[in-house]
């Protein structure tokens, strides 16, 4: 009994920890808003973020040189710090070998990508002909990683995800491949191809050559498996990570950084014990449900 109590009582003073923080926006962004400027869907993508990550860029007392994003995804992130013109460079690290090489492509053959992309009818045939390809040539491979992303529930790449059958608002898959946009998109990246760099790894070696590099900004979207998280697992092929190496590494960074976490307790208290800064952004989950987002910095977060 008296057992039961004490856990009770020291998860409710948890909770409390995360209750004390500041919350920065309690408004959800309407993605709509937001120039999307990546053409993967991609789960646990933070294009959403995008007005808190601009606000960041311009509260520093610096202008960043490059702009270091160890876990890549979608690169929302990167994508709006270069476009818009906050930093010169972005370099990023990706584990998943399939969606390194679509970005790869993206940035070495984007006039012929965003043609094979403008010209793909994506009828259920013609994507069972994708994904029936056992080609090896990169451009190959990066088409069908896109079409995957795309036509897949939740824009799940991991193995055993399912492809969605009747779209959206039953519109068919055509729904979610509009070519002349993604088209669009590849192209507006390909123009910033100098400025972009994709690399192959681990995202925590990446960190590590950053480290001491004091105009370097750092964007941290590991996947969520700390704390027993399952949401990390189901979405991505690579998702292990060990949190606490991640968090000794951010310690070290000599310039700025930005990282989010699903806000948990354990969370809370590894960023407390180094003394980084916290705040909590207001989102909606897949499901709709308003949730919060830890974000965990380097320097203060105006509210
Ligand atoms: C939360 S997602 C990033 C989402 C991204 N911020 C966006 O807006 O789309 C995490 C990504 O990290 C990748 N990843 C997992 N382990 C990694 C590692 N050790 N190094 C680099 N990337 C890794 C996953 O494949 C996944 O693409």
């Amino acid at each position: 009994m008296r057992v039961l109590a004490l856990t009770a009582q020291l998860r409710l003073q948890k909770a409390d920890v995360t209750a004390s923080i500041p919350v920065l926006s309690d408004r959800v962004v309407n993605v709509a808003s937001v120039p999307q400027r990546s053409p993967l869907r991609y789960p646990g993508g933070k294009t959403w973020l995008t007005p808190e990550i601009r606000r960041y860029l311009e509260s520093l007392a610096f202008r960043p040189k490059v702009f270091v994003e160890p876990f890549a995804g979608g690169a929302s992130a990167s994508l709006t710090a270069v476009m818009d013109d906050y930093v010169d460079e972005a370099v990023l690290c990706e584990r998943d070998p399939d969606v390194c090489n679509l970005w790869q492509c993206i940035i070495d053959n984007t006039e012929d990508f965003a043609h094979r992309v403008e010209n793909f009818v994506p009828t259920r045939e013609n994507i069972d002909v994708v994904f029936a390809d056992t080609g090896t040539a990169r451009i190959d491979a990066a088409f069908r990683t896109l079409v995957r992303n795309r036509v897949s529930r939740g824009g799940i790449m991991a193995k055993g995800a399912s492809v969605m059958k009747r779209g959206e608002n039953g519109n068919g898959i055509s729904s979610r491949w509009y070519a002349r946009t993604l088209a669009s998109r590849i192209r507006a990246i390909g123009r910033y191809a100098e400025n972009l760099h994709f690399v192959l790894g681990d995202g925590l070696s990446l960190m590590d050559v950053y480290r001491d590099n004091e105009s370097a900004v750092f964007f941290i979207d590991p996947p969520y498996t700390a704390a027993g998280k399952r949401a990390g697992r189901r979405l991505y092929e690579y998702n292990e990570i060990d949190h606490e190496d991640l968090f000794d590494r951010v310690a070290q960074v000599r310039g700025a950084f930005l990282m989010t976490y699903d806000e948990s307790p354990e969370i809370v208290e590894m960023a407390q014990q180094r003394g980084f800064r916290l705040a909590r952004v207001a989102m909606k989950n897949t499901h709709h449900t308003v949730m919060y987002e830890l974000l965990i910095t380097s320097h203060e977060l105006k509210l």
